[in-house]
């Protein structure tokens, strides 16, 4: 029977869960926005779905395993709904490829990190012959600026925009490089074609991506450095706010630094993971700097900013790493007291260089130096949320607060969480808050007044 003229086809279920780092969430966007017009309208119950879409990470072994167990917990739902299909995508997908569809007969496709911008096409496929796909395309595909995002509104204030993708550094644990291939920057015309149709669907801030943004611009045909498209952003578009990660601390120059002091747009906050304060481990890691390099750039960076506020990546435990080395990671993070710190014991990676390493460290004295270290860190990061009571901070009110309680929530500049007693209609506003208390991963305040919209141009 054919369908009345005027009368939409009923919208099909899709769930997306990602898995991993904020390239995943980009590309878990840029699914819902190619499928929209193919009638996806996303869903937060996973019972709803027609189709589960799975964003995955390799980046350790236990982000994998979580990976893993998650599409083995589906076979029961895909039993129950024989229609469902189930998509795996991002690292892991991209690692496996087929042995992902022998382990698992209720998975219909496996889609690589180059493959992203052809899921309408694989979904095509296996719909029609009810068949199963891989779709693992070795060819780096083309800028995505096929996916109708002047069409798309997510709801969201904040979004996740790519600037490159890729990484050609090899840091000697890492599966990055492995799984989603070469450095490649994006046209800085298509960045800002992107952040315009963002800003014009009421997106506010933009967090620009890559896994080495600092490197942004090599390859290009234009001569353009990533300080240089940071200015372009805030002078041609009207998003608020921009934030980026992440740093390679060996890349960071003067230029970009100076982007904190001049850029008002620019949020205060940087992402400039060190890994160890270990000159040896440092070099077995592949980093291309030392402690002192690393530290002699914190300072530079705080006499051109000084409330900067510095977050970093720690890893405990690799091969070699002896008590003597772990002590100076120690000593690293007391001189420099970061703002919050994101830390792992190491986990060997198939194929990575540092898999090959003898001296592996005796995982329980791993999870010990991790247990210390991470106690340091609550310790450092309470006390600097404390020294925020007192301060007015501009909080961009982003949505209800988690503890929900009736609050509502926003992130300072710096990039802490506030939560407040506000209206829902303050959404997308960017609000002075005074900071009446502190807790470990938050702050509480009071609305003091509204901010006005910064100047074109800063
Ligand atoms: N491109 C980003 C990091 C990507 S991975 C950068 O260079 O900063 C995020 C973090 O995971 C890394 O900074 C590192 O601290 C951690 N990580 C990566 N591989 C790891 C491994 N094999 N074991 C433990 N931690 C790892
Ligand atoms: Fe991995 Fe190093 Fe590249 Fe970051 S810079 S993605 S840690 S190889
Ligand atoms: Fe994980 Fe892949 Fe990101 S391995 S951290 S999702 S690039």
């Amino acid at each position: 029977m054919s369908m009345p003229v005027g009368v939409r086809p009923k919208s099909l279920h899709l769930y997306i869960r990602t898995f991993g780092c904020q390239m995943n969430e980009y590309d878990s966007l840029r699914v819902r926005r190619l499928l929209a017009p193919l009638g996806y309208e996303t869903v937060a119950d996973i019972e709803e779905a027609d189709l589960i879409f799975l964003n995955t990470c390799s980046v350790r072994e236990k982000a994998e395993q979580k990976v893993l167990s998650f599409i083995g917990a589906l076979r029961r739902l895909k039993e129950r709904k024989p229609h469902l299909k189930i998509v795996a995508a991002g690292c892991v997908a991209q690692q496996l490829g087929g042995k992902l569809l022998n382990r698992f007969d209720h998975l219909d496709a496996v889609v690589g990190t180059r493959g992203v911008g052809l899921i309408a096409q694989v979904l095509e496929k296996i719909q029609k012959t009810n068949g199963r796909s891989v779709c693992l395309p070795e060819e780096n595909p083309p800028v995505p600026d096929e996916d109708g995002r002047e069409m798309f509104d997510s709801g969201d204030l904040t979004a996740p925009v790519t600037v490159m993708q890729g990484c050609n550094n090899f840091c000697t644990y890492c599966i990055v490089p492995y799984v989603r291939g070469p450095e490649r920057s994006r046209p800085a015309v298509d960045i800002l074609h992107e952040i315009e149709c963002l800003e014009a669907s009421g997106v506010r801030e933009v967090l620009l991506l890559g896994q080495n943004v600092n490197s942004y611009g090599r390859g290009l045909s234009e001569d353009t450095t990533f300080a240089g498209l940071i200015r372009r952003i805030a002078g041609e578009t009207g998003i608020t706010r921009i934030r980026f990660t992440t740093s390679h601390p060996k890349d960071l120059t003067d230029d970009l630094m100076g982007c904190f002091a001049e850029v008002n747009k620019l949020c205060k906050h940087l992402h400039l993971p060190v890994q160890s304060g270990s000159n040896s481990v440092l070099a077995r890691m592949n980093r291309r700097y030392t402690a002192s390099d690393y530290i002699a750039k914190v300072e530079r960076l705080r006499s051109i900013c000084p409330d900067i506020a510095l977050t970093s990546d720690i890893i405990v435990g690799f091969p070699g790493e002896t008590e003597e080395d772990f002590r100076m990671t120690m000593d690293l993070l007391e001189k420099v007291r970061f703002d919050n710190l994101f830390s792992f014991r190491y986990s060997d990676r198939p194929g990575t260089k540092a898999a090959g390493f003898a001296e592996k460290v005796d995982p329980e004295i791993g999870l010990q130096r991790l247990i210390e270290l991470q106690a340091y860190q609550a310790e450092v990061t309470l006390r600097k949320n404390l020294a925020e009571v007192g301060l007015v901070r501009e909080v961009l009110i982003e949505g209800s607060s988690r503890a929900s309680n009736g609050q509502m929530s926003g992130r300072t500049t710096h990039n802490r969480i506030v939560n407040f007693d506000a209206s829902p209609v303050l959404c997308g506003k960017i609000q002075q808050v005074k900071i009446t208390g502190a807790y470990s991963h938050s702050l509480k305040g009071d609305i003091v007044g509204r901010v006005d919209v910064y100047m074109p141009g800063k």
